[in-house]
Formats: C-alpha cells, structure tokens, sequence
C-alpha cells in the first residue's frame, strides 16, 4: 500500500484527482470504480476543473440503496450525475450504476459483475471507507471473496448516513454493493479517507490484521492500492512517519 498524508483533505483530494487525470490521460478508455459518500465529493470538483477527455472512459459505480427511486435525491444515481456526470462528457451508455430497484436482484448482480467483465475490468476503483471499516456496502463480516450483492447495513452506518436523510428511519437498510472480491480484481484502487472519525478503520485496514472485521483490510492483499488521507485520518497509524518519508523521497517521476 501507498500511504500517502496531506495536511488537509482538499490537499489529498487533489493528489486523488491527479492519479486519476494520470490514467485518463495515458488511456483514455479506461475503465473506474467509482464510490459516493462526502468523501470523493471534492476530489470529483476537481476532476470537473480539469477538463478531461471523458468521451470514452466507462465507469462501474460501487453501490447503490434498494428501494429508493433513482431520482431520489439521495439515491447514488442522483448523486454521481449531480456531483460529477453532469459536468463532464461522459456518454450516458458508458455510465453503470446499481439498480437497486432490479425486479431479480441476484441476476442483476451477476448481469453486473459479467458486465464488468465485458468491458475488460476496471482499470482504477475508487473507495471510500465507513467508519466500521465498510468499503463500498461491504459491512464487517462480508466474506473477503464476495461479489456484487445485496447486503443489509448496520445500525452504525445507517446512523452514519442519517445525516443525508430527514431521520435515520429513511435510510435503507439493503443496498446492492460490489463485493471485497470484485473490488480486489480492479487493476488499481485509490482509498480515500478524510477526518477524525475515519482514524480507527483506516489504522485496521492498513496495519491491523486482514480480517473481515474490517473489509477494507482486505487491501492489504492487493497489489496496487494508493491510500489519500488528511492528517486526522492518518492520526491513528502508528507508522506515520515512514509513509511521510516515503513519499517526500518520491523520484519526480513517481509523483502525480
Ligand atoms: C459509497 C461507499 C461507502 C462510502 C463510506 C464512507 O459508494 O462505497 O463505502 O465510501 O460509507 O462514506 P462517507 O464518504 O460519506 O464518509
């Protein structure tokens, strides 16, 4: 894993921002992961201002809540065409997202995951991670090798994102989500964690044991995973230090 810690989150988001314009740029039809949350929010304001070429990329969303009508303001439909489709030119036929309102939720999860497939994996997956340690929809106890499915939230994510709800009584409880395994598949995955309260979860996921306490520990096994924290977020990592030395001895040519 690449720790990588900025003295703020907008910092580390745009280090975020350019590792992504970084594969755009040397293969434009890539393939992306993409997560929802506040976390990715101002890493996407800045993929917006820099004006890519997104005419052929392809993309995979994460997750998505069962039940909530895709027009929903809080469905992650409306949230990625609010927070970055609208703004750039993707082709709307290239943008993928769960339906989490699928008539036969385990053949559109197998359809999903064949479809990534089809379009050849996905070159680079962003994440986010709950304070639990969930990483998509991917709650602890979720089998390290899932694929995509429906899951059933905690208590403690549910009370998590009540904040984007009236009241905690409107979040879903079920959500489509990408599995530990499908996420481990993607070539590249770019964890993003910003602030206090995602301290304990990233100190388990990149130096605690690999366990599905913690889902997003499962990182630990993957070759290629790039982790952009802010300070409060890196607060809790007893190796701080070494990552900060690590990347100030970067080679210019490493650096994004
Ligand atoms: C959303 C997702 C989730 C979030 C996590 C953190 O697509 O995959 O794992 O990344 O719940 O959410 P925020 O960023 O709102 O703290």
């Amino acid at each position: 894993m690449e720790i990588i810690i900025q003295p703020t989150a907008e910092a580390s988001a745009e280090i975020g921002a350019r590792i992504i314009r970084k594969l755009l740029l040397e293969k434009p039809d890539a393939v992306l992961g993409m997560a929802t949350g506040s976390t990715p929010v101002s890493m996407y304001r800045k993929l917006i201002e820099m004006d890519l070429d997104w005419s052929r990329v392809t993309t995979f969303n994460l997750d998505e809540y069962v039940g909530l009508p895709q027009e929903h303001p809080q469905s992650y439909h409306s949230f990625m065409w609010e927070n970055l489709f609208s703004h750039i030119n993707i082709k709307p036929e290239n943008v993928h997202i769960p339906d989490g309102n699928a008539a036969d939720v385990p053949k559109f999860c197998a359809d999903y995951e064949a479809a990534i497939k089809r379009a050849g994996g996905i070159d680079l997956q962003v994440l986010g991670i709950g304070s639990d340690g969930h990483s998509g929809f991917n709650e602890p106890t979720s089998s390290l090798a899932s694929r995509t499915r429906i899951k059933t939230l905690t208590e403690r994510t549910v009370r998590d994102n009540a904040r984007f709800f009236d009241s905690a009584e409107e979040v879903p409880r079920h959500v489509i989500t990408m599995g530990i395994g499908t996420i481990l598949e993607a070539r590249c995955n770019l964890l993003l964690a910003f602030g206090e309260n995602k301290a304990a979860a990233i100190a388990g996921a990149v130096e605690g044991p690999i366990t599905a306490n913690n889902p997003a520990s499962a990182l630990q096994l993957h070759p290629v995973v790039k982790v952009c924290l802010d300070e409060a977020a890196a607060s809790q990592l007893q190796r701080a230090d070494y990552y900060r030395w690590v990347y100030d001895g970067k080679p210019a040519w490493q650096r994004y």
